[in-house]
């Protein structure tokens, strides 16, 4: 059905955490009604009130919790569902509960959903469930096997997303790689790479390289993954083919890479020192991985590419910590 995103009534489940504050801040500039659902427990308070501020409804809830889950469905006819127990280690340290939260309530969720006759939803999946198969780039329809609780979980996810898609939902999951961007915290469970980095160089400390920093990663910019999501919530729906697409940027950049580029744009504002010299530490089981998303799906049947480069995006995350503006 064709849809005016004016009148899109959105919910974003995970709204204060690093991606749902920025997807639920473009949904209200698109024109979208949002209502937040969050529980706080990696989400910010700050980007609650900041939110509500902005005309969204915010809802402080477990989306565990029914009574949540039914106020923040209300007057809702789009959700993207991105509340999830997203460490890789706490998932370790306790399957039981990032089970509970990314699949119990996830599969509550959309019953609750289909009670109300809600059939439009936009989940966020992981690269994490491509484990450790092999070659690149990494394509939907090849996984190897999941290396943790987390990546099950996301799994599991998609799985829920393909039956829903089998009774006619307009539902699809997003394979996210390594988003990264403004309001990503350099602390906590959930925090990345780039932030953690960029405040160490910036802060005149020399970052630390695992095992000469070969390891490779797709950095996906925060503002493009909130485009696609709030597009898929409010445009008319294309019956995209597949129930899975990769989020990514096609590109594969290396830890040492990444310093490299980081140092660069810190020589360019005057910043100068060893600091800018990455330190060499011994390699970590697991670390030697990488990482790339094949975007020929998505961009074959939803049209979408990343539009921030990484250079531009890291300087600005520079520029923002160094007070150049931005
Ligand atoms: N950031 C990435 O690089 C990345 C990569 C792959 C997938 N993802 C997925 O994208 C989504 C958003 O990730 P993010 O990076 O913004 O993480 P985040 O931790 O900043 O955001 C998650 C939000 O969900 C909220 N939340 C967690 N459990 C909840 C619960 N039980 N009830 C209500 N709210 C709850 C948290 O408080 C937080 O605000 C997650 O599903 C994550 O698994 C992120």
């Amino acid at each position: 059905m064709p849809r005016n995103p004016e009148t899109v009534k959105t919910l974003v489940t995970g709204g204060a955490g690093f991606i749902g504050a920025r997807c639920a801040a473009l949904a209200l500039e698109s024109g979208h009604e949002v209502t937040v659902l969050d529980d706080l427990s990696t989400g910010l308070r700050s980007r609650f009130d900041a939110l509500e501020a902005a005309g969204a409804r915010v809802v402080l809830g477990d989306v565990r919790d029914a009574n949540a889950r039914a106020s923040a469905l209300e007057g809702v006819d789009a959700v993207i569902h991105l509340a999830a127990q997203g460490s890789v280690p706490r998932s370790m340290e306790d399957p039981e509960a990032t089970m509970d939260v990314n699949v119990h309530a996830t599969d509550r969720l959309l019953e609750d959903m289909e009670e109300r006759g809600l059939y439009r939803l936009v989940l966020a999946s992981s690269a994490a469930v491509y484990g450790d198969v092999d070659g690149l780039p990494h394509t939907e329809d090849l996984v190897g096997a999941r290396q943790s609780p987390y990546a099950d979980s996301k799994w599991a996810n998609e799985q829920a997303v393909l039956r829903r898609r089998q009774q006619g939902w307009e539902a699809i999951a997003l394979r996210f790689f390594n988003v990264y961007g403004p309001g990503q915290r350099s602390e906590g469970p959930n925090t990345g790479v780039i932030p953690i980095f960029v405040k160490k160089m910036c802060a005149k400390e020399a970052p630390t390289l695992f095992g000469g920093g070969s390891q490779t990663r797709d950095f996906v910019h925060v503002d493009d993954v909130a485009r696609l999501l709030v597009r898929l919530a409010s445009d008319a729906w294309s019956h995209p083919p597949r129930a899975v697409y990769n989020v990514g940027t096609g590109k594969q950049t290396s830890l040492l890479e990444l310093v490299q580029t980081l140092a660069a744009a810190l020589r360019a504002r005057g910043l100068k020192g060893d600091h800018l010299i990455p330190l060499m530490g011994p390699a970590r089981s697991g670390d030697l991985d990488h990482s790339m998303a094949d975007l020929a799906a998505i961009t074959a049947d939803l049209g979408w590419r990343p539009t921030v480069s990484l250079d531009d995006g890291l300087g600005e995350l520079i520029d923002a910590r160094l007070g150049h503006g931005v």
